[in-house]
């Protein structure tokens, strides 16, 4: 996909405001703080995000990669930096992701949506390629596939099992096979890659892992490559796909998949999902209906809903379990796939349709208590958004909601972004601490906190 701009556009607005790319790479080691940053706090927090290279992208999706962290230890923050995953997409803006066969070549990568840890390894992840190793400096090592094994690509949205250690992923294509799935032992070896059958090349952008299985989306976002020639990314609404939950034991094959029918919807994002005898719960949230141009106002807003599959009768019930806008949840990664109380996510103004509800992501966060059904709102004050909140555990403690909610806040008044730290335990009160970035930081995706293991 050529990375060059088309004449005479109006700027989109992935493009505009905090959306933009920001040019410089910053290596800022005296950082400013108001507040207390928690001394318990040692680690890395990284955010990733496109930033298209040259200043322009067809789709909020395909910017390069950008790498936003900071470094803590003993209540001071070490330094910021933010890095470009330095893919062969980045040295060579005008190489042809998809071949005269269809085929994508998988290093071509904007690897711009998440980032885990691994089996020593940081990844950085974008769902239709293979993912980039870093460093803790934030430097690209390279190209990581599992020692060739990997054979498609990887989700962003791959899975570490707190109890296992186990990661789990799948990667979906626009061609067959459309879905595979992938599990990897603790040590980072690659041990089973199954073939999953979907109806057909649905978009698959995350799923859902509990302690004995693992829960595919087929969902009506579907390939159609007659919008190849519009630019952006050829995939759309489906009247007719249908949508479906797929379950299957997480050493299981294709046959073992028991698909459950659900209303027609699209997810980019659960919480989170557990057992509860033969029970499945997962909390998602759900779009009823959903635009890929996403700014463009079609489509309605996704709120936090409550899937139950009773896996002895086959059905799914549903329920809305909030009517506020929100999406980029989080739960603490040590009930990654176990029963959950507590989600945390970010808010969107109340708008009808999508346009002006994705400006406001972030406008507030809120902590939802899954168990008694209250929520906490943490208001960010007029003009700031955050991201994604990332929640990072207070080390050695017990509940589970004690530690912090960490994420990047654009302050619109000072065109700068901060660190901010919250107590996810008291999580209607100011932050503990902002991190004052020497920069603004655009909105981006997904992130992590990476303890120091050292
Ligand atoms: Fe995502």
């Amino acid at each position: 996909m050529a990375q060059s701009a088309p004449q005479a556009e109006e700027t989109p607005f992935h493009l505009g405001g905090n959306f933009a790319p920001i040019a410089e790479e910053f290596t800022e080691l005296k950082l400013e703080v108001t507040g207390a940053i928690p001394p318990e706090l040692r680690g890395r927090f990284f955010r990733n995000g496109p930033n298209p290279q040259s200043g322009w992208s067809p789709h909020w999706f395909l910017g390069n990669g950008m790498l936003h962290g900071v470094a803590l230890r003993d209540g001071k923050a070490l330094w910021y930096k933010n890095r470009y995953v330095k893919t062969p997409l980045l040295a060579n803006p005008d190489a042809e992701r998809v071949g005269a066969d269809g085929s994508f070549d998988r290093e071509l990568s904007y690897a711009n949506t998440h980032i885990v840890r691994h089996a020593g390894k940081i990844l950085a992840l974008e769902e239709g390629s293979f993912p980039f190793e870093l460093n803790e400096e934030l430097e690209t090592v390279g190209v990581h596939d599992f020692g060739g094994k990997l054979t498609s690509a990887m989700t962003a949205h791959a899975r570490v099992c707190p109890e296992t250690g186990e990661l789990l992923f799948f990667g979906y294509g626009a061609l067959p096979p459309y879905l595979v799935y992938h599990r990897v032992a603790k040590d980072g070896t690659l041990i089973q890659s199954e073939e999953i059958t979907v109806k057909g090349p649905t978009m698959m952008h995350d799923f859902n892992v509990t302690r004995n299985h693992v829960i595919f989306m087929d969902l009506p976002m579907v390939f159609d490559l007659d919008l190849v020639a519009q630019g952006g990314l050829p995939i759309r609404w489906s009247d007719d796909y249908g949508a479906r939950l797929g379950v299957m034991p997480r050493s299981g094959t294709n046959a073992d998949v028991v698909w459950h029918e659900i209303d027609p919807c699209y997810v980019f994002h659960p919480l989170n999902a557990y057992e509860d005898g033969d029970k499945i719960v997962i909390d998602v949230c759900r779009f009823p209906k959903l635009s890929m141009e996403l700014g463009d106002g079609e489509g309605s807003p996704p709120m936090l809903h409550r899937w139950v599959i009773d896996t002895e009768t086959g059905r799914v019930s549903e329920q809305q379990l909030d009517d506020r806008p929100c999406d980029f949840p989080r739960v603490h990664d040590r009930v990654v796939g176990l029963k959950h109380r507590y989600g945390y996510m970010a808010g969107m103004a109340d708008t009808a349709g999508m346009g002006e509800g994705l400006m406001s992501l972030g406008a507030s966060l809120r902590k939802h208590d899954l168990e008694t059904g209250n929520s906490v709102t943490h208001e960010l004050g007029a003009g700031c958004q955050a991201g994604e909140p990332v929640f990072a555990a207070s080390p050695g403690a017990a509940g589970e909601d004690d530690g912090w909610i960490m994420t990047f806040v654009y302050d619109s008044a000072r065109d700068k972004s901060d660190l901010v730290i919250i107590d996810a335990s008291d999580f209607g009160k100011p932050p503990v601490a902002r991190i004052h970035m020497p920069t603004r930081v655009p909105y981006g995706f997904h992130g992590s906190w990476f303890p120091d293991e050292h």
